[in-house]
């Protein structure tokens, strides 16, 4: 396992996804396990984040009490549009979170990423950055999203799924070694239209109820 790949594999994240890989999960409980997994996700996600030391007054005494260090707070970027899932888990946890967009497809005829949205916050270089998408199939995504953000150098730079498959990770790592890849699940394979197997099918249709 690559040195920055971080499998969270704690048993309630394990059932939880257990029951969204079940086809005949509804989509109202699909998105409500996506959003309490990426919660608890979360809480290793941001395990390391730097606290300072706050002069506070409890009822009975004064105490230098640990909050959050940075002053600017942490983005979270939603791959558009299963990224939405786990962003909204995560807001649950840390609600002053400031939130950015990337919107991505695949072109039919080259194959190719292109960007057509791409909206963070404007000061970056201050703040840390955690990318979210549910699934890395082929990794194509991933490692476009990751590309502009570099660009605007973040002062740390993160990536959240839920699922990835083995050719995805290879593919993530190869571009971006440097970028700490966070998974609850390492699948078995792809098929041949890009799909992680097992997995646990489309996510942007689950969440959405679109199919
Ligand atoms: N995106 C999905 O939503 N599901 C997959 O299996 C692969 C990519």
């Amino acid at each position: 396992m690559p040195n920055n790949l971080h499998l969270i594999n704690h048993p309630l994240i394990q059932h939880k996804l257990t029951l969204m890989r079940r086809a005949e999960t509804s989509t109202t409980k699909f998105r409500a396990l996506l959003k309490e997994i990426s919660l608890l996700m979360a809480y290793e996600v941001t395990r390391d984040l730097p606290l300072k030391l706050e002069m506070i007054q409890t009822p009975l005494a004064a105490m230098d009490a640990p909050v959050l260090a940075p002053e600017k707070k942490l983005v979270v970027v939603s791959i558009m549009r299963a990224g939405q899932g786990i962003l909204d888990g995560i807001l649950e946890l840390m609600p002053s979170a400031r939130v950015g967009h990337i919107g991505l497809y695949r072109d039919p005829q080259t194959l190719r990423v292109i960007e057509y949205f791409f909206k963070v916050p404007e000061d970056l270089a201050d703040r840390d950055v955690l990318v979210v998408d549910p699934m890395i199939a082929t990794g194509n995504t991933a490692v476009a999203a990751l590309y502009p953000l570099k660009q605007a150098q973040p002062r740390s730079l993160r990536f959240l799924c839920l699922l990835a498959a083995p050719e995805g990770i290879t593919h993530f790592h190869q571009e971006h070694p440097d970028v700490p890849l966070y998974t609850a699940a390492i699948d078995d394979s792809l098929n041949d239209q890009g799909y992680i197997l097992p997995g646990l099918g489309d996510a942007g249709d689950r969440l959405f109820g679109t199919k």
